[in-house]
């Protein structure tokens, strides 16, 4: 049985006086034994949250593959386990696009995160022009294919986000969630065997929030969710911590 987990993504997002609203995210989840819970706020804050919420897994929005070196402005994740973090998220699709970020290199930053102790969340996700065209399990498989590395178990979570999904407060179809993410399962399973593949949690993002989480958490493979501006703050996110609970 996978536990369910519920991820905050706060994107560039957040001040030390936000860190306030970890008090009752933490609370939440102490009270929701069985689901993980998880924040991912900006580096600079990475160590202060993990020092006020000790009981909360913090983690961060990008490593680099290489344990240190000439890389000015990143960060490695040995030096992100340094600071108190758990788990890092790799190959967002903002980070995709705005770094222009490859399956390859994401792939790259996943070993070096497990490799370092931490949990790695490989995110994948289709255009809505890839959606229309009818293109999106084959995007999203390939993504996969390309972004995961063979690794199963706790360390090993894989999101799926749909981009136009994204801050838009719009989500597919629950039949369409539902179809994918067996894709992914079926996937996983030809690339790590069904023992391992079985392991692996498979979380939605995209516009999860209070009203929809219930749901979106019902649909079979949907193990968690990646929760981005309903994150940020405790009122938005204790209800989707509680409906993974529940
Ligand atoms: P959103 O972001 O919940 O604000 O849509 C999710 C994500 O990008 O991880």
């Amino acid at each position: 049985m996978r536990r369910r987990l519920i991820a905050g993504n706060w994107k560039m997002n957040g001040s030390r006086e936000a860190l306030a609203e970890l008090d009752g995210i933490a609370a939440a989840a102490g009270a929701a034994p069985d689901v993980d819970v998880a924040i991912c706020p900006p580096f600079t804050l990475i160590e202060r949250a993990a020092a006020r919420v000790p009981s909360l897994p913090i983690g961060a929005q990008d490593c680099h593959a290489a344990p240190n070196g000439a890389h000015t402005g990143c960060v490695s994740a040995g030096m992100l386990v340094e600071a108190g973090e758990k788990l890092v998220i790799v190959g967002h699709s903002e980070r995709r696009a705005d770094q222009g970020e490859t399956d390859a290199q994401v792939k790259a930053k996943a070993e070096a995160a497990i490799a370092a102790g931490l949990i790695a969340i490989v995110c994948v996700g289709e255009t809505e022009a890839q959606r229309d065209a009818g293109e999106a399990e084959t995007v999203v498989c390939t993504q996969l294919r390309g972004s995961v590395p063979v690794a199963g178990g706790d360390v090993l979570v894989v999101a799926y986000e749909p981009v136009w999904a994204i801050g838009t407060g719009r989500i597919p179809s629950m039949t369409d969630v539902s179809a994918m993410h067996a894709a992914i399962r079926a996937d996983l399973v030809d690339m790590l065997g069904a023992e391992r593949a079985e392991t692996v949690r498979i979380l939605y993002g995209g516009s999860m929030n209070a009203g929809n989480a219930a749901d979106l958490l019902a649909v079979p493979n949907v193990d968690g969710g990646l929760v981005g501006g309903a994150s940020l703050t405790a009122a938005a996110f204790v209800p989707i911590i509680e409906a993974a609970a529940g």
